[in-house]
């Protein structure tokens, strides 16, 4: 015991300044030129510490010496601030689109915690220095509770439609169409909605109380077993979008529909079978292919003919084509199974592909237009119109 303040305030700054060390070291071990910022906060530091010493011995933690301390701090410290100030004007519009599963307050906590650490390391010890600890604790403890309570109180709104700060709700509206064939080739099923995907944590809660028809009787899942969810996917970012919509609606009618014709199967000398297709259809298109278990996609067309799976172990291919392209057509070669107790009417893979109609007349519906139409001003829905055929061979 009878560790004065000013020791203790010394120890807390030179735990601060090893820490700093450790990640100059470790920077620069590694080559990283990013080493340059713990230098600040190692150089600046030490050396407005070692010049105002002999001041402290002499006179104690002085106003003029805080002062002169932050002074010394302040070159490391403003360029800091800045490389915060970019981290938060990276991650907060990041989070306005990063999918339906992570949760954006957790994020911006933890960035909030960090910078708060980073920037208080060298101004720890002088809570040692004051002359009443607990008066400033009672003050950091009292802007935390108020804090807290403002934002369990939900006072602030998240989204914002003023041109001067604009805070959107991005929305995904698809108005589509779905197909669902046997493997003989003869229409199984068949429904048409307005597929809704929230872009971000929030999902529709915001929006049902101003488009009632949009609520969560109409939540719909990924189905395990059509490929891709069941759904036109526009990007493959089923992972981080989890949370669907599927509001009923009449069939779509494009002006230019989707042809897609399987053009030869054949079953290879090594046993493998290998099936071309073409498709005609509009400017982008996405095709999602899933083999059933025990097959597997040895080679295709795409890129090296090396087939890359995603985490779910299906195959996620985007194709988009110039106005004038001729039809697009494709291979892929299945290894079927080789255990003999897979059920042979299973078929080796199903198939999915998804036209997306970007611009033109296809793009707009009567239904998409008026469901739009309800969206709040700081909404920002972004809609077209979509197919999904699926087959199994
Ligand atoms: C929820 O949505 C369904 C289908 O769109 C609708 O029939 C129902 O009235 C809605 N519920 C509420 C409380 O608005």
């Amino acid at each position: 015991m009878g560790v004065s303040g000013v020791d203790l305030s010394e120890r807390f700054f030179d735990v601060s300044l090893l820490l700093w060390c450790c990640a100059l070291l470790f920077l620069t071990q590694r080559g990283l030129c990013s080493a340059y910022v713990p230098m600040m906060m190692v150089v600046f530091p030490l050396a407005s510490k070692l010049l105002l010493t002999k001041h402290f011995r002499a006179r104690g933690a002085s106003l003029q010496y805080s002062v002169l301390y932050l002074m010394g701090l302040a070159v490391p410290y403003v360029h800091i601030m800045f490389l915060i100030w970019v981290v938060f004007e990276i991650f907060t519009p990041i989070l306005g689109r990063s999918g339906t599963e992570i949760p954006p307050d957790v994020v911006m906590a933890s960035l909030i915690t960090l910078a708060t650490v980073i920037l208080s390391s060298y101004l720890m010890h002088f809570i040692y220095l004051s002359c009443s600890t607990k008066r400033i604790l009672a003050g950091l403890g009292s802007v935390f509770v108020l804090m807290f309570v403002l934002v369990c109180c939900g006072l602030f709104f998240p989204y914002s439609a003023d041109p001067s700060s604009p805070r959107p709700k991005r929305v995904f509206v698809q108005h589509s169409t779905r197909v669902f064939h046997a493997p003989d080739g003869s229409v199984e099923g068949s429904d048409s909605g307005l597929w809704i995907n929230s872009l971000d944590y929030g999902g529709m809660q915001h929006i049902t109380p101003h488009v009632p028809h949009v609520n969560d009787s109409i939540r719909t899942r990924c189905s395990d077993r059509l490929p891709y969810c069941g759904f036109p996917w526009f990007l493959p970012v089923k992972f981080l979008v989890k949370k669907s919509w599927y509001l009923p609606a009449p069939a779509v009618s494009p002006q230019a529909p989707l042809e897609f014709q399987l053009l030869s199967r054949q079953v290879t000398e090594w046993g493998t079978v290998k099936m071309s297709f073409e498709v005609k259809g509009p400017s982008h298109m996405s095709l999602y292919l899933r083999p059933e278990s025990g097959a597997s996609l040895i080679g295709w067309s795409f890129g090296d003919g090396t087939p890359q799976f995603d985490l779910s172990g299906e195959y996620f291919i985007f194709y988009s084509h110039g106005l004038d392209a001729p039809a697009w057509s494709f291979w892929f070669e299945i290894q079927p199974s080789r255990s003999s107790d897979a059920p042979p009417d299973e078929g080796l893979i199903s198939l999915a592909i998804s036209s997306h109609y970007f611009f033109g007349p296809d793009r707009r519906s009567e239904p998409l237009e008026s469901l739009l139409k309800k969206f709040p001003a700081w909404a920002f829905p972004s809609s077209w119109v979509s197919t999904y055929h699926m087959y199994r061979y």
